[in-house]
């Protein structure tokens, strides 16, 4: 039986869509009593035996024990980033850190098999955002549980519904003309949301990815000047830029989450991991090919898919 933890979000839901097709066995953690967020993905529990709900909250060591009863398998997909009052100095670092170690515990205690889990990409060499630190952090957690784990961690996910593009979609299409911030000038290596789906699904049968951590990307490294402007091309958009040398972190979070459907706080947060390069590691997508069989599309071949996809 495998648990998804972070069920109703936006990785959880496609990996339990992809599961639940593949008739595995899966128990949602849901922190209210309602599936309908689960249902916009067409996963009906009715719908399907296979799938069941257990009510919890990561901040509850207690209902993650039950939750993980009986569990061999945890996808771990929780995070806080949108709780607080990020202006007034609120931080999410310390509900991460404690839903982790909670589900660490729950994992000991129930004899839990793996724990596969999402985070991201980062060099912990440079100085990091909030947000990347924690997501590392949190790796850190399950790395040391002594659960067996398998750790991805990617960098922009592109896909309707995820956080940054959807602000990046928004940005291009609201915005006439863009400021390029020459101080943003990091690298990303974004990732079809199908293919990021692919590893976390495919994981479960490949032992060779145990106690394993891999950087997952598309085949196309690049600024965030050039993804605003390809998608700007893909879209047949004609925008106007303007070069500047920095843009203070709240004004920008502000105007992006003004113009996004993105949560205020994750904006805030995600804007500020804007100058972290978030590029694999060289060598993990030749071990990868290896294990998984695949290559991940680049960025125009997924844009191409997204823009002919009927809206999830
Ligand atoms: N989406 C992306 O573009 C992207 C890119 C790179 C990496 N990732 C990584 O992928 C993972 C999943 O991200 P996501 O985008 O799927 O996140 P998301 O859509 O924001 O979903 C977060 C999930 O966590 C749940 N949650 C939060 N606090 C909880 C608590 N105390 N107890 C139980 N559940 C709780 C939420 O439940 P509610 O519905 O109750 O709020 C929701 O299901 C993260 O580690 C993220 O860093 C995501």
């Amino acid at each position: 039986m495998i648990l998804i933890a972070g069920a109703t979000g936006y990785i959880g839901r496609r990996v339990l869509k992809v599961l639940s097709e593949k008739d595995f066995s899966v128990r949602c953690l849901v922190r209210k009593p309602t599936i309908q967020k689960l249902d916009v993905l067409g996963i009906a529990k009715d719908a399907n035996k296979n799938i069941s709900y257990v009510t919890g909250d990561a901040l509850n060591y207690n209902s993650l024990l039950a939750a993980t009863d009986g569990i061999d398998v945890v996808y771990y997909f929780i995070h806080h980033m949108d709780s607080g009052k990020p202006e007034e100095g609120d931080k999410f670092d310390k509900l991460d850190r404690l839903a982790a170690e909670n589900m660490a515990r729950a994992c000991r205690e129930n004899k839990v098999r793996r724990i596969i889990y999402l985070g991201r990409i980062c060099d912990p060499k440079e100085k990091l955002s909030l947000h990347l630190r924690s997501r590392k952090e949190v790796e850190d957690i399950i790395r040391a549980s002594g659960i067996d784990y398998t750790i991805f961690r990617s960098s922009f996910i592109i896909g309707r519904g995820a956080a940054a593009f959807e602000i990046l979609d928004s940005m291009v299409k609201k915005i006439p003309i863009i400021p390029i911030i020459d101080s943003d000038a990091a690298k990303v290596q974004p990732i079809f949301y199908k293919d990021a789906v692919k590893y976390l699904v495919d994981c479960l049968d490949k032992k060779e990815t145990i106690n394993k951590s891999f950087d997952i990307g598309g085949k196309d490294t690049l600024s965030y000047e050039k993804i605003i402007k390809r998608y700007a091309k893909e879209l047949k958009i004609k925008r106007h830029y303007f070069r500047i040398s920095t843009i203070p972190h709240w004004i920008l979070a502000k105007v992006l989450s003004a113009i996004s459907p993105v949560n205020a706080n994750m904006v805030y947060w995600l804007t500020e991991s804007l100058s972290n390069n978030m590029a694999a590691k060289l060598g993990d997508g030749e071990e990868l090919k290896k294990i998984f069989g695949f290559e991940p599309l680049g960025f125009r071949e997924s844009i191409v898919k997204i823009l002919n996809e009927n809206p999830s």
